[in-house]
């Protein structure tokens, strides 16, 4: 059976350039949003930018949690705990999900270069307290911008991939290789996301001062 990727706030950077890469790559995609129509809109929009049988619906973040196999949460900090606590109980168990979220202090009014102090260590951790048991959790793509995933080209980028659950880091590492250019790298423990969610505050400094968009991270040394 065809797995099903939801993108929870699909309609944003992160989020549509992901599915786009993935539908491209012919996963099945649903697009998630706070508003069913707007995720209608840019599923059709993905759609006629893929042409062809790709396979992108668009719903609200509820329905597309409810029906899919993989949710990636692409929503800004700010709103991933409530987010998570509307969806305690519609996650089949058995999904497996991915956190991209950064604590920016952006999202509360701050600066883009850091992240907020997060009670659990991370916004990875805080998503895994939220989500019930049987559903399982990764946190990967934090430092993969949309900048670099709104081509066609290669993103050129190590994608580190950090989970307490086997299943879940493979998943999310074989969905890491789909999208072109991005190697995933086994990146530890759920814990370890906490550096790996800082370094985005870096790449965004480093973006500002060189003056670019799509600064990203390639690791030597490894096999
Ligand atoms: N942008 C990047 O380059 C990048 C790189 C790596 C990781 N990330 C992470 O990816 C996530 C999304 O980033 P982004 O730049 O795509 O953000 P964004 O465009 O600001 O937001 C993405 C989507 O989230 C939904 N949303 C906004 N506020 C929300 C709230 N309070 N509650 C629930 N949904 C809300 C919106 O969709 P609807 O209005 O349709 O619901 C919006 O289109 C963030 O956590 C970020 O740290 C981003």
């Amino acid at each position: 059976m065809t797995r099903r990727i939801a993108i929870l706030g699909g309609t944003g950077a992160e989020g549509s350039g992901l599915a786009y890469r993935w539908a491209k790559a012919g996963e099945q995609v649903l697009i998630g949003s706070r508003d069913g129509a707007r995720a209608a809109e840019t599923a059709k929009q993905l759609r006629e930018r893929i042409g062809g049988a790709a396979q992108i619906e668009g719903m609200d973040n509820a329905s597309a949690a409810a029906a899919c196999d993989v949710a990636v949460m692409t929503v800004p900090f700010s709103g991933a705990a409530a987010l998570l606590k509307q969806l305690k109980s519609v996650w089949k168990p058995g999904t497996i999900v991915i956190d991209t979220t950064v604590p920016l202090a952006a999202t509360v009014g701050g600066a883009a270069t850091r992240t907020l102090g997060v009670w659990q260590g991370s916004a990875a951790e805080q998503t895994k307290e939220l989500l019930p048991p049987g559903v399982s959790l990764a946190a990967a793509l934090q430092n993969l911008g949309a900048a670099s995933l709104a081509g066609d080209g290669p993103v050129e980028c190590d994608v580190l991939v950090c989970s307490d659950d086997e299943k879940a880091k493979q998943v999310a590492s074989e969905l890491v290789g789909k999208i072109l250019g991005a190697r995933a790298l086994n990146g530890g423990k759920l814990e370890n996301a906490r550096i790996v969610e800082s370094l985005t505050a870096l790449l965004i400094g480093l973006n500002m001062r060189y003056k670019v968009h799509g600064a990203g991270i390639r690791f030597t040394g490894l096999p």
